[in-house]
């Protein structure tokens, strides 16, 4: 059965922007973008639209591929201390002669909607109430508990150890309240098909089209496809979704499965930042 992220992430919305009205709050989030990388431009306007629907405001600043990393340090820092903004996303990838944990490390943690900074990062392995989680692996997450998915002692098998997606959701799942056993594969794990084959809950994110195969899944499971590819010209995930739909009990489709929920949960993000920081300028 497909997961229908899309329907999930507007239940989200919907519930945020009555939050967002009923109490007039004024969320604001800043993007910095690098003016011709295009992936970049759609996913900020698809970021840019969710805002809107939701009553989130969005600032967008387009930077030349040129910029110096002084100069968009600059940038951050004056965006750091605006107390009009209570949320900053600088759109990665940058160019190659950016230093992106730079730009990372410069992110004020509470504005740090995104959850790459070390501090959100420590908070959440802590188990810190107040992290801010990076929100691929939050959606992923959310998407699981929608779907009323048990996680507690299943076999969690995620593909992938980037410190966006497969780290956190390492994290997240072997912590308390998710409480499953996972394995954490990469490009040198050995028997990869032994351990998808023991898998209750399976999460792709390696970004290798069509990487998973029916003949790597056990009947019955949860199939996450965390993966953006594309595959003779159209968009893919890296599971082979036309081959195990049948044999997963539940499977994200490519698109309309994990990438909603993911901005789903920068805005989610986004409200938790104002709301933190209006209570801080109420205890002052
Ligand atoms: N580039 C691709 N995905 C993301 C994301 O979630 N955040 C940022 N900052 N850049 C990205």
């Amino acid at each position: 059965m497909d997961i229908n992220g899309r329907a999930h992430a507007n239940v989200i919305k919907e519930k945020l922007r009555e939050e967002i009205l009923n109490n007039s709050y004024t969320p604001t989030l800043a993007f910095f973008l690098m003016e011709d990388h295009e992936p970049s431009s759609l996913y900020v306007g698809m970021k840019e639209r969710a805002c809107k629907e939701t009553g989130i405001t969005s600032i967008k600043e387009s930077l030349p591929a040129t910029i110096t990393e002084n100069e968009l340090l600059a940038k951050i820092d004056r965006a750091n201390k605006d107390s009009k903004i209570d949320a900053i996303i600088v759109q990665m990838p940058l160019p190659a002669h950016i230093d992106p944990n730079k730009i990372i490390l410069a992110i004020d943690p509470s504005k740090d909607v995104d959850g790459f900074h070390p501090i959100n990062i420590g908070k959440a392995i802590i188990g810190e109430k107040d992290a801010l989680l990076p929100c691929t692996p939050h959606g992923v997450c959310k998407l699981l508990e929608m779907e009323h998915v048990e996680t507690t002692g299943k076999n969690v098998v995620i593909i992938g150890r980037s410190n966006i997606v497969g780290r956190p959701l390492l994290n997240m799942l072997s912590g308390k309240g998710k409480d499953a056993t996972v394995t954490l594969l990469h490009s040198k794990s050995k028997d990869i098909e032994t351990h998808l084959k023991n898998a209750d809950i399976i999460i792709a994110a390696l970004g290798i089209p069509h990487f998973v195969k029916a003949s790597m899944i056990k009947q019955g499971a949860v199939v996450i496809d965390v993966g953006i590819c594309h595959l003779d010209g159209k968009l893919v995930g890296d599971v082979d979704y036309k081959q195990c739909k049948d044999k997963a009990s539940k499977i994200t489709p490519v698109p309309g499965g994990v990438g909603p929920m993911t901005i789903a949960m920068l805005l989610v993000n986004t409200l938790q930042c104002h709301k933190n920081r209006l209570k801080a300028s109420l205890s002052l």
